[in-house]
């Protein structure tokens, strides 16, 4: 896609570096394994995909530096991405395509959007897997303790159709959050092979489902 400079290697393992230090007191779904898991399947996708694995790599390693929940202050300016970046002497060209994949991949409602570059799309469909499955389910409940919300709640009903605005303000409880956003997912990858993945552990995340419903009503005892 674009050139990259000869270090390119050592940047990336800077990078996470860089995200072990940000994430290491992260409870809240957002430790550092999970952008390590994101740059590994976003890289993967990207070679399935034949996207440009250097971006996607810095892009999927730095994706939640400036999340807005984490870090309201260098959200709107990338402000923790740009400022690594520029100190490893990354071009102009490619600080912004990193920023532009930044901007896409955080989901929100259904103002979520499709990110213009292969690469983009490739960080997305990792960021999506990555809350899905036996992985997605812990960090579901792990978000939900942190926000001190139910794991479950009769009197509280899933919200299907959220704005941005509506999705961060709604007060809802964790296997909701199944219905709201992780079985939506799927359907929203960008490309064939996150499609697959997704497909797997949807399935796997959907049977735990029916087991924890199973087990809350004592149909199992
Ligand atoms: P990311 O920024 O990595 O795209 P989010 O901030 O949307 O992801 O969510 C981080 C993790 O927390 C995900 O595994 C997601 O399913 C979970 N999560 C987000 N919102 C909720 C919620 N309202 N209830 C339970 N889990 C949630
Ligand atoms: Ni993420």
């Amino acid at each position: 896609m674009m050139a990259l400079s000869v270090n390119m290697k050592n940047i990336i393992s800077d990078a996470i570096e860089y995200a072990r230090g940000i994430f290491a007191r992260d409870f809240s779904g957002h430790d550092f394994y999970h952008t390590l898991r994101v740059y590994r399947i976003a890289v993967e996708i990207a070679e399935r995909e034949n996207a440009d694995r250097d971006i996607t790599a810095l892009a999927a390693l730095l994706h939640d530096v400036d999340d807005a929940k984490l870090s309201p202050e260098t959200h709107e300016g990338k402000g923790n991405a740009v400022a690594f970046l520029r100190s490893h002497g990354v071009s102009r060209d490619i600080i912004s395509a990193v920023c532009a994949i930044i901007d896409e991949v955080s989901f929100a409602g259904s103002d979520s959007v499709v990110p213009a570059s292969i690469e983009g799309k490739c960080v997305q469909d990792a960021d999506r897997i990555d809350a899905l499955g036996a992985i997605g389910i812990g960090r579901a409940f792990a978000y939900g303790g942190s926000r001190g919300r139910p794991m479950r709640d009769p009197d509280i009903p899933p919200l299907l159709e959220m704005s941005r605005e509506e999705y961060r303000k709604h007060q809802s409880t964790t296997i909701n959050h199944f219905h709201e956003k992780l079985f939506r997912l799927r359907e929203m990858m960008n490309t064939e092979s996150g499609r697959a993945i997704a497909a797997r552990r949807e399935s796997f995340m959907r049977e735990y489902t029916e087991e924890f419903m199973l087990e809350w009503n004592s149909e199992d005892i």
